[in-house]
Protein backbone atom coordinates (compact mmCIF):
# COMPACT_ATOMS: atom_id res chain seq x y z
CA UNK A 1 0.00 0.00 0.00
CA UNK A 2 1.60 3.24 -1.06
CA UNK A 3 1.42 4.64 3.17
CA UNK A 4 3.63 2.00 3.48
CA UNK A 5 6.05 3.24 1.01
CA UNK A 6 6.93 6.17 2.61
CA UNK A 7 9.38 6.46 5.40
CA UNK A 8 7.12 7.98 7.87
CA UNK A 9 5.34 7.01 11.35
CA UNK A 10 1.73 8.40 11.06
CA UNK A 11 1.24 8.48 14.51
CA UNK A 12 4.48 10.10 14.94
CA UNK A 13 5.81 14.12 14.73
CA UNK A 14 8.88 14.86 13.12
CA UNK A 15 10.71 16.94 14.99
CA UNK A 16 14.47 18.10 14.60
CA UNK A 17 14.66 15.43 11.85
CA UNK A 18 13.27 12.03 14.60
CA UNK A 19 9.81 10.59 14.47
CA UNK A 20 8.56 11.18 17.86
CA UNK A 21 5.33 10.23 19.38
CA UNK A 22 3.38 13.20 21.18
CA UNK A 23 4.51 13.43 24.96
CA UNK A 24 0.92 12.33 25.86
CA UNK A 25 1.29 9.41 23.90
CA UNK A 26 -2.39 10.38 22.88
CA UNK A 27 -3.93 9.89 19.00
CA UNK A 28 -6.45 10.92 16.43
CA UNK A 29 -8.14 8.75 14.12
CA UNK A 30 -7.83 9.59 10.58
CA UNK A 31 -11.00 8.91 8.25
CA UNK A 32 -11.39 8.24 4.53
CA UNK A 33 -14.19 10.33 3.83
CA UNK A 34 -15.26 7.82 0.59
CA UNK A 35 -15.97 5.08 2.67
CA UNK A 36 -15.76 6.43 5.67
CA UNK A 37 -13.33 3.85 7.41
CA UNK A 38 -10.26 4.49 9.36
CA UNK A 39 -6.95 4.77 7.76
CA UNK A 40 -4.53 4.92 11.11
CA UNK A 41 -4.12 6.96 13.41
CA UNK A 42 -2.25 10.39 13.99
CA UNK A 43 -0.55 12.10 16.81
CA UNK A 44 -2.95 14.33 19.25
CA UNK A 45 -0.19 16.70 19.82
CA UNK A 46 -0.10 19.48 22.68
CA UNK A 47 1.61 22.48 23.95
CA UNK A 48 4.49 20.54 25.09
CA UNK A 49 4.79 18.34 21.47
CA UNK A 50 4.63 21.79 19.95
CA UNK A 51 7.64 23.58 22.20
CA UNK A 52 10.05 21.09 21.46
CA UNK A 53 9.38 21.57 17.39
CA UNK A 54 9.90 25.38 17.75
CA UNK A 55 12.89 25.04 19.82
CA UNK A 56 14.04 22.20 17.03
CA UNK A 57 13.34 24.79 14.34
CA UNK A 58 15.49 27.17 16.34
CA UNK A 59 18.39 24.39 16.72
CA UNK A 60 18.44 24.56 12.83
CA UNK A 61 18.42 27.66 12.24
CA UNK A 62 21.43 28.17 14.60
CA UNK A 63 23.28 24.90 12.82
CA UNK A 64 23.04 23.29 9.42
CA UNK A 65 20.14 25.28 8.29
CA UNK A 66 21.07 28.71 9.13
CA UNK A 67 24.82 28.77 7.94
CA UNK A 68 23.35 27.77 4.39
CA UNK A 69 23.85 29.90 1.68
CA UNK A 70 20.88 30.66 -0.55
CA UNK A 71 22.13 28.55 -3.22
CA UNK A 72 22.35 25.98 -1.33
CA UNK A 73 19.03 26.24 0.08
CA UNK A 74 17.71 26.23 -3.83
CA UNK A 75 19.36 23.23 -4.36
CA UNK A 76 17.83 21.27 -1.51
CA UNK A 77 14.44 22.57 -2.94
CA UNK A 78 15.22 21.39 -5.65
CA UNK A 79 16.25 18.23 -5.45
CA UNK A 80 12.65 17.76 -3.10
CA UNK A 81 10.69 19.00 -6.71
CA UNK A 82 12.79 15.85 -8.28
CA UNK A 83 11.97 13.34 -5.72
CA UNK A 84 8.07 14.09 -5.37
CA UNK A 85 7.62 13.93 -9.21
CA UNK A 86 9.54 10.27 -8.79
CA UNK A 87 6.46 9.93 -5.89
CA UNK A 88 3.34 11.79 -8.06
CA UNK A 89 1.38 8.23 -8.03
CA UNK A 90 1.86 7.27 -4.55
CA UNK A 91 1.24 10.74 -3.22
CA UNK A 92 -1.69 11.18 -5.12
CA UNK A 93 -2.82 7.87 -3.30
CA UNK A 94 -2.44 8.33 -0.31
CA UNK A 95 -3.89 11.77 -1.01
CA UNK A 96 -6.99 10.26 -2.65
CA UNK A 97 -7.45 7.89 0.56
CA UNK A 98 -6.83 11.23 2.69
CA UNK A 99 -9.29 13.83 1.58
CA UNK A 100 -11.13 11.71 -0.69
CA UNK A 101 -10.41 13.84 -3.96
CA UNK A 102 -10.31 11.97 -7.51
CA UNK A 103 -7.36 10.64 -8.22
CA UNK A 104 -6.79 12.75 -11.10
CA UNK A 105 -7.13 16.03 -9.06
CA UNK A 106 -4.61 14.28 -6.64
CA UNK A 107 -2.11 13.75 -9.24
CA UNK A 108 -2.45 17.23 -10.25
CA UNK A 109 -1.91 18.68 -6.40
CA UNK A 110 1.44 16.29 -6.18
CA UNK A 111 2.92 18.12 -9.64
CA UNK A 112 2.15 21.30 -8.18
CA UNK A 113 3.70 20.53 -5.51
CA UNK A 114 6.40 19.32 -7.30
CA UNK A 115 6.44 22.68 -9.28
CA UNK A 116 6.60 24.93 -6.25
CA UNK A 117 9.99 23.37 -5.27
CA UNK A 118 11.33 23.69 -8.36
CA UNK A 119 10.08 27.30 -9.03
CA UNK A 120 11.23 28.09 -5.03
CA UNK A 121 14.54 26.30 -5.74
CA UNK A 122 15.45 28.31 -8.79
CA UNK A 123 14.45 31.63 -7.20
CA UNK A 124 16.37 31.27 -3.55
CA UNK A 125 19.61 32.68 -4.49
CA UNK A 126 17.89 35.70 -6.94
CA UNK A 127 16.04 37.39 -4.34
CA UNK A 128 18.22 40.46 -3.94
CA UNK A 129 18.54 43.55 -1.98
CA UNK A 130 18.32 47.64 -3.63
CA UNK A 131 20.85 50.28 -3.26
CA UNK A 132 19.53 53.58 -1.99
CA UNK A 133 21.05 56.85 -2.99
CA UNK A 134 21.46 58.57 -0.10
CA UNK A 135 23.59 61.72 1.72
CA UNK A 136 27.12 62.38 0.53
CA UNK A 137 29.16 60.01 2.66
CA UNK A 138 26.89 57.08 3.12
CA UNK A 139 26.36 53.91 1.17
CA UNK A 140 23.00 52.09 1.75
CA UNK A 141 21.36 48.83 0.95
CA UNK A 142 19.16 46.74 1.83
CA UNK A 143 19.49 42.65 2.97
CA UNK A 144 15.87 40.66 2.99
CA UNK A 145 16.73 38.30 5.79
CA UNK A 146 14.48 35.37 6.85
CA UNK A 147 11.98 35.74 9.91
CA UNK A 148 13.31 32.94 11.59
CA UNK A 149 10.65 30.47 12.70
CA UNK A 150 7.46 30.58 10.51
CA UNK A 151 4.86 28.23 11.47
CA UNK A 152 2.23 27.09 8.86
CA UNK A 153 -1.21 26.42 9.75
CA UNK A 154 -2.73 24.57 6.65
CA UNK A 155 -6.47 23.01 5.90
CA UNK A 156 -7.51 19.65 4.57
CA UNK A 157 -8.54 20.82 1.24
CA UNK A 158 -4.97 21.40 -0.98
CA UNK A 159 -2.78 20.09 1.53
CA UNK A 160 0.10 19.43 -1.15
CA UNK A 161 -0.26 22.50 -3.16
CA UNK A 162 -0.54 24.69 0.28
CA UNK A 163 2.62 22.92 1.57
CA UNK A 164 4.15 24.11 -1.71
CA UNK A 165 3.62 27.79 -1.50
CA UNK A 166 3.76 27.79 2.01
CA UNK A 167 6.86 26.04 3.25
CA UNK A 168 8.67 26.07 -0.17
CA UNK A 169 8.77 29.68 -0.20
CA UNK A 170 9.62 30.00 3.82
CA UNK A 171 12.93 27.59 3.02
CA UNK A 172 13.27 29.30 0.16
CA UNK A 173 14.25 32.33 2.31
CA UNK A 174 16.30 30.66 4.84
CA UNK A 175 13.49 30.21 7.75
CA UNK A 176 12.72 26.85 9.79
CA UNK A 177 9.37 25.93 9.69
CA UNK A 178 6.88 24.01 11.91
CA UNK A 179 4.06 22.65 10.14
CA UNK A 180 0.87 22.18 11.72
CA UNK A 181 -1.44 20.13 8.93
CA UNK A 182 -5.39 19.85 9.80
CA UNK A 183 -6.43 17.14 11.60
CA UNK A 184 -8.60 15.87 8.89
CA UNK A 185 -5.73 15.14 6.25
CA UNK A 186 -2.08 14.93 7.19
CA UNK A 187 -0.55 12.06 5.10
CA UNK A 188 1.18 14.32 2.49
CA UNK A 189 2.18 16.26 4.90
CA UNK A 190 4.33 13.65 6.51
CA UNK A 191 5.56 11.81 3.47
CA UNK A 192 6.54 15.20 2.19
CA UNK A 193 8.63 15.90 5.50
CA UNK A 194 10.46 12.48 4.91
CA UNK A 195 10.75 13.17 1.11
CA UNK A 196 12.58 16.29 2.47
CA UNK A 197 14.82 14.70 4.28
CA UNK A 198 15.92 12.07 2.25
CA UNK A 199 16.56 15.25 -0.19
CA UNK A 200 18.92 16.69 2.28
CA UNK A 201 17.06 18.91 4.18
CA UNK A 202 18.96 19.42 7.41
CA UNK A 203 17.11 18.07 10.86
CA UNK A 204 14.44 20.54 12.19
CA UNK A 205 14.35 22.53 9.27
CA UNK A 206 10.98 21.54 8.52
CA UNK A 207 9.00 20.22 11.64
CA UNK A 208 5.31 18.35 11.58
CA UNK A 209 3.41 18.49 14.15
CA UNK A 210 0.25 16.42 14.01
CA UNK A 211 -3.07 17.59 16.13
CA UNK A 212 -6.27 19.34 16.57
CA UNK A 213 -6.71 23.39 16.22
CA UNK A 214 -7.68 23.84 19.48
CA UNK A 215 -4.90 22.11 20.51
CA UNK A 216 -1.95 22.18 19.00
CA UNK A 217 -2.81 24.83 16.16
CA UNK A 218 -3.45 27.27 18.91
CA UNK A 219 -0.31 25.97 20.88
CA UNK A 220 1.60 26.92 17.55
CA UNK A 221 0.39 30.48 17.56
CA UNK A 222 0.63 31.29 21.08
CA UNK A 223 4.22 30.73 20.94
CA UNK A 224 6.70 33.17 22.03
CA UNK A 225 9.45 31.76 19.63
CA UNK A 226 7.28 31.86 16.48
CA UNK A 227 8.21 34.76 14.21
CA UNK A 228 5.80 34.85 11.60
CA UNK A 229 2.68 32.91 11.03
CA UNK A 230 0.73 31.55 8.00
CA UNK A 231 -2.54 30.33 8.06
CA UNK A 232 -5.44 29.23 5.35
CA UNK A 233 -8.61 27.91 6.29
CA UNK A 234 -11.60 29.68 8.04
CA UNK A 235 -12.42 33.89 8.66
CA UNK A 236 -12.98 32.65 12.33
CA UNK A 237 -9.97 30.25 12.98
CA UNK A 238 -7.58 33.42 11.03
CA UNK A 239 -9.17 36.06 13.35
CA UNK A 240 -8.19 33.55 16.27
CA UNK A 241 -4.53 33.43 14.33
CA UNK A 242 -4.11 37.09 13.97
CA UNK A 243 -5.08 37.57 17.47
CA UNK A 244 -2.68 35.40 18.88
CA UNK A 245 0.27 36.75 16.64
CA UNK A 246 -0.82 40.24 17.60
CA UNK A 247 -0.08 39.36 21.34
CA UNK A 248 3.59 38.03 20.40
CA UNK A 249 4.17 41.43 17.74
CA UNK A 250 4.85 38.84 14.71
CA UNK A 251 3.75 39.38 11.26
CA UNK A 252 0.61 37.38 9.70
CA UNK A 253 -0.11 35.97 6.27
CA UNK A 254 -3.80 34.98 6.33
CA UNK A 255 -5.83 33.22 3.04
CA UNK A 256 -9.39 32.97 4.69
CA UNK A 257 -11.09 31.92 1.22
CA UNK A 258 -14.24 33.87 -0.89
CA UNK A 259 -17.38 34.03 -2.32
CA UNK A 260 -15.84 34.40 -6.19
CA UNK A 261 -17.42 35.42 -8.71
CA UNK A 262 -17.35 35.07 -12.67
CA UNK A 263 -19.12 37.99 -14.47
CA UNK A 264 -20.42 36.83 -18.17
CA UNK A 265 -21.51 40.08 -20.78
CA UNK A 266 -23.58 39.72 -23.47
CA UNK A 267 -20.63 39.87 -25.54
CA UNK A 268 -18.61 36.82 -23.87
CA UNK A 269 -17.48 34.45 -25.43
CA UNK A 270 -19.96 31.30 -24.16
CA UNK A 271 -18.16 28.28 -25.91
CA UNK A 272 -14.78 29.84 -23.98
CA UNK A 273 -16.86 30.12 -20.89
CA UNK A 274 -18.68 27.56 -20.09
CA UNK A 275 -15.99 24.68 -18.83
CA UNK A 276 -14.54 27.28 -16.83
CA UNK A 277 -17.87 28.29 -14.97
CA UNK A 278 -19.02 24.86 -13.85
CA UNK A 279 -15.38 23.15 -13.38
CA UNK A 280 -14.39 26.66 -10.99
CA UNK A 281 -17.28 25.67 -8.60
CA UNK A 282 -16.94 22.02 -8.34
CA UNK A 283 -13.52 21.12 -8.60
CA UNK A 284 -13.09 19.76 -5.48
CA UNK A 285 -16.09 19.00 -4.60
CA UNK A 286 -16.22 22.97 -4.17
CA UNK A 287 -13.96 22.87 -1.23
CA UNK A 288 -11.55 25.37 -2.58
CA UNK A 289 -10.61 28.65 -1.33
CA UNK A 290 -11.14 29.93 -4.42
CA UNK A 291 -13.80 28.08 -5.60
CA UNK A 292 -16.59 30.26 -8.16
CA UNK A 293 -19.35 29.99 -6.16
CA UNK A 294 -21.22 33.22 -7.83
CA UNK A 295 -21.86 33.29 -11.25
CA UNK A 296 -23.11 37.02 -12.76
CA UNK A 297 -24.69 36.50 -16.19
CA UNK A 298 -25.65 39.41 -18.21
CA UNK A 299 -29.63 38.94 -18.89
CA UNK A 300 -28.98 38.92 -22.71
CA UNK A 301 -27.49 35.38 -22.34
CA UNK A 302 -29.11 34.71 -19.52
CA UNK A 303 -31.39 31.90 -20.27
CA UNK A 304 -28.45 30.60 -22.50
CA UNK A 305 -26.04 30.20 -19.84
CA UNK A 306 -28.63 28.87 -17.19
CA UNK A 307 -29.27 26.43 -19.61
CA UNK A 308 -25.43 25.14 -20.39
CA UNK A 309 -24.61 25.22 -16.84
CA UNK A 310 -27.91 23.40 -16.06
CA UNK A 311 -27.09 20.28 -18.95
CA UNK A 312 -23.68 20.30 -17.50
CA UNK A 313 -24.88 19.84 -13.97
CA UNK A 314 -27.14 16.76 -14.93
CA UNK A 315 -23.70 15.17 -16.25
CA UNK A 316 -21.70 15.27 -13.16
CA UNK A 317 -21.30 12.16 -10.97
CA UNK A 318 -19.48 12.20 -7.46
CA UNK A 319 -18.41 9.06 -6.15
CA UNK A 320 -15.25 7.33 -4.28
CA UNK A 321 -11.62 9.12 -4.92
CA UNK A 322 -10.25 5.65 -6.46
CA UNK A 323 -13.35 5.56 -8.86
CA UNK A 324 -11.86 9.04 -10.13
CA UNK A 325 -15.56 10.64 -10.70
CA UNK A 326 -15.88 14.58 -11.37
CA UNK A 327 -16.24 15.00 -7.82
CA UNK A 328 -15.29 12.92 -4.66
CA UNK A 329 -17.18 12.78 -1.34
CA UNK A 330 -16.61 16.43 0.98
CA UNK A 331 -13.76 15.45 3.47
CA UNK A 332 -16.23 14.45 6.50
CA UNK A 333 -19.38 14.24 7.78
CA UNK A 334 -19.05 17.63 9.69
CA UNK A 335 -19.21 19.48 6.00
CA UNK A 336 -21.31 17.06 4.09
CA UNK A 337 -23.93 18.22 7.16
CA UNK A 338 -22.67 22.01 6.78
CA UNK A 339 -23.14 22.09 2.83
CA UNK A 340 -26.66 20.44 3.25
CA UNK A 341 -27.73 22.98 5.77
CA UNK A 342 -26.78 25.57 2.86
CA UNK A 343 -28.61 23.42 0.71
CA UNK A 344 -31.56 23.21 2.55
CA UNK A 345 -31.59 27.17 2.79
CA UNK A 346 -31.95 27.62 -0.63
CA UNK A 347 -35.23 25.79 -0.43
CA UNK A 348 -37.24 28.95 -1.34
CA UNK A 349 -34.56 29.49 -4.66
CA UNK A 350 -35.09 27.34 -7.72
CA UNK A 351 -32.74 24.88 -8.69
CA UNK A 352 -31.71 24.65 -12.72
CA UNK A 353 -30.14 21.27 -12.08
CA UNK A 354 -28.42 18.98 -9.97
CA UNK A 355 -25.74 16.03 -10.86
CA UNK A 356 -25.70 12.97 -9.04
CA UNK A 357 -24.18 10.22 -6.66
CA UNK A 358 -22.54 7.46 -8.74
CA UNK A 359 -24.70 4.02 -7.41
CA UNK A 360 -21.35 2.37 -6.43
CA UNK A 361 -20.61 5.32 -4.18
CA UNK A 362 -20.35 3.40 -0.72
CA UNK A 363 -23.39 4.67 1.95
CA UNK A 364 -20.88 6.07 4.21
CA UNK A 365 -19.10 8.11 2.48
CA UNK A 366 -19.36 12.01 2.98
CA UNK A 367 -21.49 12.77 -0.62
CA UNK A 368 -23.34 15.63 -1.20
CA UNK A 369 -25.26 16.46 -4.80
CA UNK A 370 -23.63 19.27 -6.73
CA UNK A 371 -26.87 21.63 -6.62
CA UNK A 372 -27.04 24.33 -9.22
CA UNK A 373 -29.70 27.38 -7.92
CA UNK A 374 -30.70 30.43 -10.71
CA UNK A 375 -32.27 33.62 -10.30
CA UNK A 376 -30.70 33.60 -6.67
CA UNK A 377 -31.10 37.57 -5.11
CA UNK A 378 -27.35 38.93 -4.30
CA UNK A 379 -28.46 39.35 -0.79
CA UNK A 380 -29.48 35.97 0.28
CA UNK A 381 -27.33 33.48 1.95
CA UNK A 382 -26.41 31.38 -0.84
CA UNK A 383 -25.09 34.25 -2.75
CA UNK A 384 -23.12 35.69 -0.03
CA UNK A 385 -21.51 33.16 2.41
CA UNK A 386 -19.24 30.64 1.74
CA UNK A 387 -20.36 27.08 1.31
CA UNK A 388 -17.07 25.29 0.49
CA UNK A 389 -19.36 22.39 -1.31
CA UNK A 390 -20.70 21.48 -4.93
CA UNK A 391 -23.03 24.50 -5.08
CA UNK A 392 -23.32 27.27 -7.45
CA UNK A 393 -26.07 30.23 -7.47
CA UNK A 394 -26.63 32.01 -10.73
CA UNK A 395 -27.14 35.31 -10.68
CA UNK A 396 -28.71 37.72 -13.34
CA UNK A 397 -27.72 41.46 -14.41
CA UNK A 398 -28.26 44.34 -16.27
CA UNK A 399 -25.26 46.95 -16.98
CA UNK A 400 -21.71 46.69 -15.84
CA UNK A 401 -22.14 48.98 -12.85
CA UNK A 402 -24.73 46.75 -11.38
CA UNK A 403 -22.42 43.85 -11.69
CA UNK A 404 -19.44 45.26 -10.21
CA UNK A 405 -21.81 45.85 -6.93
CA UNK A 406 -23.34 42.56 -7.09
CA UNK A 407 -19.61 41.10 -7.34
CA UNK A 408 -17.74 43.56 -4.65
CA UNK A 409 -21.08 43.11 -2.76
CA UNK A 410 -19.83 40.81 -0.32
CA UNK A 411 -17.66 40.50 2.75
CA UNK A 412 -14.54 38.33 1.00
CA UNK A 413 -12.36 39.60 -2.54
CA UNK A 414 -9.78 36.56 -3.25
CA UNK A 415 -10.54 35.80 -6.70
CA UNK A 416 -12.98 37.30 -9.93
CA UNK A 417 -13.14 36.66 -13.22
CA UNK A 418 -14.78 38.54 -16.34
CA UNK A 419 -16.16 37.23 -19.37
CA UNK A 420 -16.23 40.13 -22.33
CA UNK A 421 -14.84 40.78 -25.31
CA UNK A 422 -14.76 44.52 -24.77
CA UNK A 423 -11.63 45.64 -24.24
CA UNK A 424 -12.17 48.59 -22.37
CA UNK A 425 -14.47 46.74 -20.09
CA UNK A 426 -11.71 44.10 -19.42
CA UNK A 427 -9.35 46.90 -18.23
CA UNK A 428 -12.16 49.22 -16.46
CA UNK A 429 -13.10 45.63 -14.59
CA UNK A 430 -9.76 44.61 -13.57
CA UNK A 431 -9.20 47.95 -12.15
CA UNK A 432 -12.97 48.38 -10.08
CA UNK A 433 -13.25 44.26 -9.17
CA UNK A 434 -11.97 43.85 -5.46
CA UNK A 435 -10.07 40.79 -5.55
CA UNK A 436 -6.38 39.82 -4.94
CA UNK A 437 -6.32 37.97 -8.28
CA UNK A 438 -8.87 39.09 -11.74
CA UNK A 439 -8.70 36.93 -14.57
CA UNK A 440 -10.14 37.96 -18.04
CA UNK A 441 -11.53 35.47 -20.06
CA UNK A 442 -10.12 32.77 -17.98
CA UNK A 443 -10.36 31.69 -14.54
CA UNK A 444 -7.29 30.47 -12.39
CA UNK A 445 -5.36 30.52 -15.57
CA UNK A 446 -4.36 26.97 -14.13
CA UNK A 447 -3.56 27.88 -10.88
CA UNK A 448 0.11 28.97 -11.45
CA UNK A 449 2.98 29.04 -8.93
CA UNK A 450 4.32 32.18 -10.77
CA UNK A 451 1.09 33.91 -9.80
CA UNK A 452 0.58 36.14 -6.57
CA UNK A 453 -2.24 34.70 -5.20
CA UNK A 454 -4.25 36.30 -1.61
CA UNK A 455 -6.98 38.32 -0.22
CA UNK A 456 -8.85 41.80 0.26
CA UNK A 457 -11.05 42.28 3.13
CA UNK A 458 -12.26 38.80 4.99
CA UNK A 459 -10.26 36.65 2.30
CA UNK A 460 -7.44 37.70 4.10
CA UNK A 461 -3.89 39.50 3.44
CA UNK A 462 -0.59 39.05 2.73
CA UNK A 463 0.00 37.23 -0.37
CA UNK A 464 1.65 33.81 -1.23
CA UNK A 465 2.98 32.31 -4.87
CA UNK A 466 5.26 33.71 -7.26
CA UNK A 467 8.23 35.92 -6.18
CA UNK A 468 6.10 38.14 -3.98
CA UNK A 469 5.86 35.31 -1.52
CA UNK A 470 9.67 35.41 -0.90
CA UNK A 471 8.96 39.11 0.21
CA UNK A 472 6.72 37.96 2.81
CA UNK A 473 8.60 35.19 4.29
CA UNK A 474 11.86 37.59 4.63
CA UNK A 475 12.27 40.89 6.78
CA UNK A 476 13.98 43.86 5.17
CA UNK A 477 16.79 45.24 7.04
CA UNK A 478 18.49 48.61 5.99
CA UNK A 479 22.02 48.82 6.25
CA UNK A 480 23.42 52.21 6.35
CA UNK A 481 26.89 53.02 6.00
CA UNK A 482 28.86 56.13 7.08
CA UNK A 483 32.51 56.11 5.62
CA UNK A 484 32.73 60.16 4.86
P1 LIG B 1 -10.40 25.76 10.21
O1 LIG B 1 -10.04 27.13 9.79
O2 LIG B 1 -10.93 25.63 11.59
O3 LIG B 1 -9.13 24.79 10.08
C1 LIG B 1 -8.02 25.04 9.26
C2 LIG B 1 -6.74 24.74 10.03
O4 LIG B 1 -6.69 25.55 11.21
C3 LIG B 1 -6.62 23.30 10.53
O5 LIG B 1 -5.25 22.90 10.47
C4 LIG B 1 -7.04 23.40 11.99
O6 LIG B 1 -6.49 22.39 12.80
C5 LIG B 1 -6.47 24.75 12.36
N1 LIG B 1 -7.12 25.38 13.51
C6 LIG B 1 -8.42 25.28 13.90
N2 LIG B 1 -8.63 26.03 15.01
C7 LIG B 1 -7.45 26.62 15.32
C8 LIG B 1 -7.03 27.51 16.35
N3 LIG B 1 -7.87 27.95 17.30
N4 LIG B 1 -5.75 27.93 16.36
C9 LIG B 1 -4.89 27.52 15.40
N5 LIG B 1 -5.23 26.67 14.42
C10 LIG B 1 -6.49 26.21 14.37
O7 LIG B 1 -11.43 25.22 9.15
P2 LIG B 1 -12.34 23.89 9.16
O8 LIG B 1 -13.01 23.77 10.47
O9 LIG B 1 -11.54 22.77 8.69
O10 LIG B 1 -13.43 24.25 8.05
C11 LIG B 1 -14.51 25.13 8.32
C12 LIG B 1 -14.77 26.08 7.17
O11 LIG B 1 -13.60 26.87 6.93
C13 LIG B 1 -15.05 25.43 5.82
O12 LIG B 1 -16.39 25.10 5.69
C14 LIG B 1 -14.64 26.52 4.86
O13 LIG B 1 -15.68 27.45 4.69
C15 LIG B 1 -13.48 27.19 5.56
N6 LIG B 1 -12.19 26.71 5.05
C16 LIG B 1 -11.52 27.46 4.12
C17 LIG B 1 -10.34 27.00 3.57
C18 LIG B 1 -9.61 27.78 2.54
O14 LIG B 1 -8.95 27.20 1.70
N7 LIG B 1 -9.63 29.09 2.59
C19 LIG B 1 -9.78 25.70 3.94
C20 LIG B 1 -10.53 25.00 4.96
C21 LIG B 1 -11.68 25.51 5.48
MG1 LIG C 1 -9.19 12.13 6.24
Amino acid sequence: MPLSSFNIAPDHNLIGGLWVPPVTGDTLPLINPSDGSDICVIARSGAQDVDHAVTAAHTALNGAWGAMTALERGRILTRIGELVLQRVDDLAQIEAMDVGKPLTQARADAVALARYMEFYGGAADKVMGETIPYLDGYTVYTLREPHGVTGHIIPWNYPMQIIGRSVGAALAMGNACVLKPAEEACLTALAFAAIAQEAGLPDGALNVVNGTGPEAGAALCAHPGMQHLSFTGSVRTGEAVQAAAARNVVPVTLELGGKSPQLVFDDADLDRALPFLVNAGIQNAGQTCSASSRILVQRGVYDTVCDAMAKAYRGLVVGAAQDDRHLGPLISQRQKEIVSGFIEQGADLTVAATGQIDTNAPESGAYVVPTLFKDVPPDHALARDEIFGPVQVIIPFDTEDEAVQIANGTDYGLVAAVWTLDGGRQMRLAKRLQAGQVFINNYGAGGGVELPFGGVGKSGHGREKGFEALYGFSALKTVAAWHG
